[in-house]
Parts: C-alpha cells; structure tokens; sequence
C-alpha cells in the first residue's frame, strides 16, 4: 500500500512539473486600464468629499446610476409579453435594426427606402467598431484608418488587433482648449486618397469639442475630393444637444453630400444601457444589390465572432422606437441627461469665478457632451487626488456626469486651489 506520505510527495512532484513546464510563464502582467485605475484609486479613499470624475457612465443628481422610465416601462412590457429565449439571427433582431438606421439616417431617408444601407446589431458601439474594422480589414485591405488625435483609446487597439493600420489627424488645440480645426482639415489632406477617416459624429470623446455645422460641411467636401471612405462613430446621439436629430446632424449632412458612410451606434449612453452592451454597425451602399453582397458577407464575419448577438437590449430599444409614447418620453428623458450636464457645465463655471478664478474657463461650457477636457496638468490631477480626493485621468478629462449640485462648488474651490499660481 502507497502511503500518505509518498502520495503527498508525488503530488508535490506533480505540481512542480507542471508549473514548470506551464504554457504562460512567458506571459507578461500588462498594465492596468488608466480608466479604471481612476476608480480603483476612488474606491479606496475612504474620504465623504471624494469624487470620481474618471467614469463614463452618466449619473443623476444624487451620483447614481440611472434607469431611464422609458427602459422600465419597456421592461415590463416585455415580462408582460412572456417572450420566449430563442436564438436571435445572426444579423440581430430585425425590427431592432430597422428603427436604429431610422434614428440615425432619420425618417425620411430615401436609402432606407431604397434598400440601401445595411444595419446589423452589434454587441453596443465597441462591438460595432470591431465588426467595421473586421469588415474593412478584409474588404479594404491595405488601407490605413485616420482617428483624431486624441480620441477614444479603444479606437486604436480594435483597428490594430483587427489588421488596420492606424495613424491620427490633429483634432485638438491645447491652447484654445477647442478645434484645431486648420489642422484637422491639412492632415485629412494629406491623408493618401481613399483612406479611412474615422469621426466621432458628436460629443467627442475624450474632449468634448465638435467641429461646427459650418466645418463639417467643409471636412464632408474634402473627403469627398480625397475620395476617402468615412467611418463614423456615434456613440452619443441625443446626448450632446438634448436632440437625436441636432446630434444626427454631421451624419446626416455626410449622407446627403453623397458619402457612402459606414456608421457604429450605442445605445449605452442615450438609453441608458450600459451593461445590456446594444449596438449597431450600418454601411450604406450604392445599390439594394450591393447591399445585399455586403449583409451575406456581414454575416459570414460574424458567425465565428459569436454566432449572434443578444436579445434583451434589442427588444428593450425597438419596444421604445416603435411605441409612440414611449419614444416621447425617451426624448425627453436623453434631453433631461443633457441638460444636467449641460447645467452642471454652467455651474461649475459659475463656482470658479465666485471663488475667484480669473482663468479663462469658458471651454467648459462650449465644449459639449458627458467630457470635459479642462487644461488640468498632470501634476494639477495629481494634487486634485492627493489633498482633495478628486479622480479624474491625468489628460484632465472630467466626466461631467460625476458632478451635481452637491459637489460642484467643492469642485470648483479645488479646481481654482491647484490652478491659482500657474
Ligand atoms: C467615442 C466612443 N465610441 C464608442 C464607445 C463604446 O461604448 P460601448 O461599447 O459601451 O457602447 C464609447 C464609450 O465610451 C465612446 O466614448
């Protein structure tokens, strides 16, 4: 009989052999979300003044996360219905994608009519960047995708680990704390003829600047003497302005000077739906024909991604669109999330000057959206953390929704506090 001991000494053995010949010892820990890194430093402090302006999630007055009415009426509806849990196709709930190029390329649009865009749900607006850069990976090959400089960080990353060059255009002035417009506009010149020019349709992320309705008409004419392809993210309609149709603006205008555009939706921010992750990519293309090749071929990429989306999002934003009612009170309750950080913009302004800053803070309010890209330094974020216990990226973006009436003057004195001697 073996004893215990020799067992034990042969586990022991076992588990040294295994651990050294393990796969991933040459796997290197990588570094840390700089987001998230925010709120884990947040989570720590354990002071009643903290605040966490790193998130990008919106937050009501009391800094919680909120359910939209119009998302808990859907809710019901749905339990109401006892839906079952079938398989969704591989394109998505079709009502779904129907009503979302509708909200996006608007009522009256002769494509849809037509036949000619194509819209697919996607796992929300990530989702809906990774199957366009899946897409113009394989059916643009070679070409090389142009982002602004800053933009969203995951731009970078889906473009790359899908197999798409990426370099960036100038978008922001440090100086002005708005558009570098003229740069903007030499560097999508310069750009090769037929790149892929990536724009966020509106509340840039992470500035908060937009070019105007003057400007976009400008950039709509280049790219269409550089032939290039245009890819839009638009990840906040109804959050910038209070309107779905004001934000749909630079898309629309895009569509109407003759882009054949490709477009990526979330319905994270505006609906409220974070963790449901609901999207969807859409491309217009020049014929019905054409756009039927483009859906099969949509599909044949997505099925080995993850066979077919979820359902719940999809059923939670068609029982909305296609509700008269609750349409209305979904405008009004996106128009509500704007207008609070719109106020909250005001208010913060208001505050640093009460207190007695004489800086020029008046891109807080021009630039427009969830972010703020303020002019903090590094080392002025670090001292908002240090002797304040304000979190925020060392870029110095603020998420506006991390304000409110409770905490806004705090804000502003400890804004005024690490910006008086520079
Ligand atoms: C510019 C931009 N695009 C896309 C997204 C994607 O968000 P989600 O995948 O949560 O819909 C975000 C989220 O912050 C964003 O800011």
């Amino acid at each position: 009989m073996i004893s215990r001991q020799i067992i034990r000494n042969l586990s022991k053995l076992n588990s040294t052999r295994l651990y050294s010949t393990s796969w991933w010892s040459n796997v290197q820990k990588g570094p840390e979300d700089p987001i998230l890194g925010v709120s884990v430093a947040f989570n720590k402090d354990t002071s009643p003044s903290k605040i966490n302006l790193g998130v990008g999630a919106y937050r009501d007055e009391n800094g919680k996360p909120y359910v939209l009415e119009s998302v808990r009426k859907a809710d019901k509806k749905i339990f109401e219905a006892n839906v079952d849990h079938e398989y969704a196709p591989i394109a998505g709930v079709a009502t779904f994608n129907q009503l979302s190029a509708v909200l996006a390329f608007g009522e009256d649009s002769q494509h849809i009519k037509e036949k000619r865009i194509v819209t697919v749900q996607a796992i929300s607006g990530t989702g809906a960047l990774r199957i366009a850069a899946q897409f113009l990976a394989r059916f643009m090959p070679g070409k090389t995708a142009y982002v602004p400089n800053p933009t969203w960080g995951n731009h970078n990353v889906i473009f790359a680990d899908s197999g798409v060059a990426v370099k960036s255009y100038s978008y922001y002035n440090p100086s002005t704390c708005g558009l570098n417009f003229d740069g903007m506009f030499n560097d999508i010149k310069a750009a090769p003829n037929g790149s892929i020019i990536l724009l966020h349709a509106c509340a840039h992320n992470p500035t908060g600047v937009d070019p105007t309705a003057e400007q976009w008409k400008k950039i709509s004419q280049l790219c269409k003497e550089k032939e290039h392809f245009v890819l839009f993210d638009f990840a906040y309609q109804g959050f910038a302005s209070g309107s779905p149709e004001q934000d749909a603006q630079a898309v629309r205008q895009f569509v109407a000077d003759g882009h054949n555009i490709a477009l990526c939706q979330s319905f994270a921010k505006n609906f409220g739906l974070y963790g449901e992750r609901i999207g969807a990519f859409s491309l217009l293309t020049a014929t019905a024909d054409e756009a039927v090749n483009v859906e099969s071929q949509l599909k044949i990429l997505i099925r080995p991604m993850y066979s077919n989306p979820p359902v719940y999002g999809a059923r939670l934003v068609s029982t909305i669109l296609k509700d008269k009612e609750l349409t209305s009170q979904w405008r009004d309750e996106v128009k509500g999330m704007a207008d609070r950080i719109i106020n909250m913009r005001e208010s913060l302004v208001k505050y640093l000057k009460k207190h007695g800053s004489t800086r020029d803070w008046s891109h807080i309010t021009t630039q427009i959206g969830m972010f703020c890209y303020t002019g903090l330094t590094p080392e002025q974020v670090d001292r908002l953390a240090s002797e304040f216990h304000i979190y925020l990226t060392r870029n110095g973006r603020i998420s506006i929704a991390g304000i409110n009436s409770s905490n806004v003057e705090y804000l502003a004195k400890a804004m005024h506090a690490v910006t008086k001697d520079n």
